[in-house]
C-alpha cells in the first residue's frame, strides 16, 4: 500500500492509474478506523481496480468547542487496517497541504437548504466544512466511485446534492450502517464514553427502532411521534439535540402522504455527541 502525503505525488500516481484506463474508488475519513470504515473500503475494492483512501482531520468542519484537538489520531493502526483490506494507496495529507494559504481564505462549497437543518442547525458551519474538504480531495483523487455511510446519512444527501449540483463525474455509493452486536452505531466518538455510559448508548438505537416500528404500524401523527421520543431518550439518560422523522429524498418534514420516510436522531451522553438513524 503506498502511502502519500503529498498533493504532487497523489496526482502523479492516480493520473498514471487512469492513463492505464484503472477505474478508481475512493473513501474519505478521519481516521481512527474501526469496523464500518472498513467495510466501505472493502465494497469500493469489490468495484474498482484501484482503491483510495484518506485520512485527514478536517479542521474546517469542526466549531470552536468541539473536539478536533482531541479527535483520537491512530494512525500506525489504521494503515494496518487498510493494508489487510487491499488499498492500493491511503493519503494522509497535513492540514498545511489542504489550506496552504489558512482556512479563513479558502474558497467554500455550501450546499444550501440541506445543510442548515438538523445536524447543521446545532453544528453551524459543520457541512460546509465537510463538502468544501471532500470537493477539494475529489478534485484531487478524481475518483470514478466515492463511498459514503449511511450512518451519517445527512452527510451522504449532502455530498449527493453536491455532486449533482456541481456536475462532478463521480458516482456516489451508500453504505448501511455497521453496528455494535448490542446496535450501537460503531462510530470514532464511541470511544469517548464511560463505560456507563457505553451501556446507556444502545438506547437510541432501541428508541429509532420503536417509533419505526409504530409508523410501520400506521401511526402516522409524527409530531406526537418525535415527542415521545425525545422524552423517551431523555429518560435514557441523553440530552436530545434533535429527533426527527423526515422525507428520505430531501430530508424535509413528511406530509402524512409521504412513505419514503427516515427517522434521525442526536443525543448527548456526558460530553459525547452521538448521532443515528433508521430507514422507516
Ligand atoms: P468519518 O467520521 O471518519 O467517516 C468516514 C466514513 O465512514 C463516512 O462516510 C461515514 O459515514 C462512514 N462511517 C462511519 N461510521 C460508520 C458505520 N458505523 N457504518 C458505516 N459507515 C460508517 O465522515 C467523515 O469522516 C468526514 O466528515 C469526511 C467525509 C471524511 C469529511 O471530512
Amino acid at each position: 500500500m503506498l502511502k502519500v502525503e503529498s498533493i504532487q505525488e497523489l496526482r502523479a500516481i492516480v493520473q498514471a492509474w487512469r492513463r492505464a484506463g484503472d477505474r478508481t474508488a475512493f473513501v474519505p475519513t478521519m481516521g481512527n478506523l474501526h469496523a464500518g470504515h472498513i467495510e466501505l473500503v472493502r465494497q469500493a475494492r469489490g468495484l474498482a481496480d484501484r482503491v483510495v483512501v484518506s485520512i485527514f482531520v478536517n479542521p474546517l468542519q469542526f466549531g470552536v468547542n468541539e473536539d478536533f484537538a482531541s479527535y483520537p489520531r491512530t494512525l500506525d493502526e489504521d494503515r494496518q487496517q487498510l493494508g489487510q483490506v487491499g488499498t492500493d494507496l491511503v493519503f494522509i495529507p497535513a492540514v498545511a497541504t489542504v489550506y496552504p494559504d489558512g482556512q479563513e481564505v479558502q474558497t467554500r462549497v455550501l450546499v444550501p437548504g440541506l445543510s442548515g437543518i438538523l445536524c447543521g442547525a446545532s453544528r453551524p458551519g459543520h457541512f460546509e466544512g465537510v463538502a468544501t474538504v471532500v470537493c477539494k480531495l475529489f478534485n484531487l483523487v478524481q475518483p470514478d466511485l466515492a463511498v459514503f455511510g449511511e450512518k451519517d446519512f445527512q452527510q451522504l444527501s449532502i455530498i449527493r446534492r453536491m455532486v449533482r449540483d456541481l456536475c462532478l463525474p463521480i458516482e456516489i455509493l451508500g453504505v448501511p450502517t455497521l453496528r455494535e452486536v448490542d446496535g450501537l452505531a460503531m462510530s470514532s466518538r464511541n470511544g469517548y464514553l464511560t463505560p456507563s455510559e457505553r451501556r446507556q448508548a444502545p438506547a437510541l438505537y432501541r428508541v429509532l427502532r420503536g417509533l419505526a416500528e409504530r409508523v410501520r404500524a400506521g401511526d402516522r401523527d409524527f409530531p406526537r411521534l418525535e415527542r415521545e421520543g425525545i422524552e423517551a431518550l431523555t429518560a435514557e439518560g441523553f440530552r436530545p439535540d434533535y429527533l426527527s422523522l423526515r422525507r428520505i429524498e430531501d430530508l424535509q418534514p413528511p406530509g402524512v402522504d409521504d412513505q419514503r420516510l427516515i427517522l434521525l436522531a442526536a443525543a448527548f451522553l456526558g460530553r459525547t455527541r452521538l448521532i443515528d438513524n433508521l430507514r422507516v
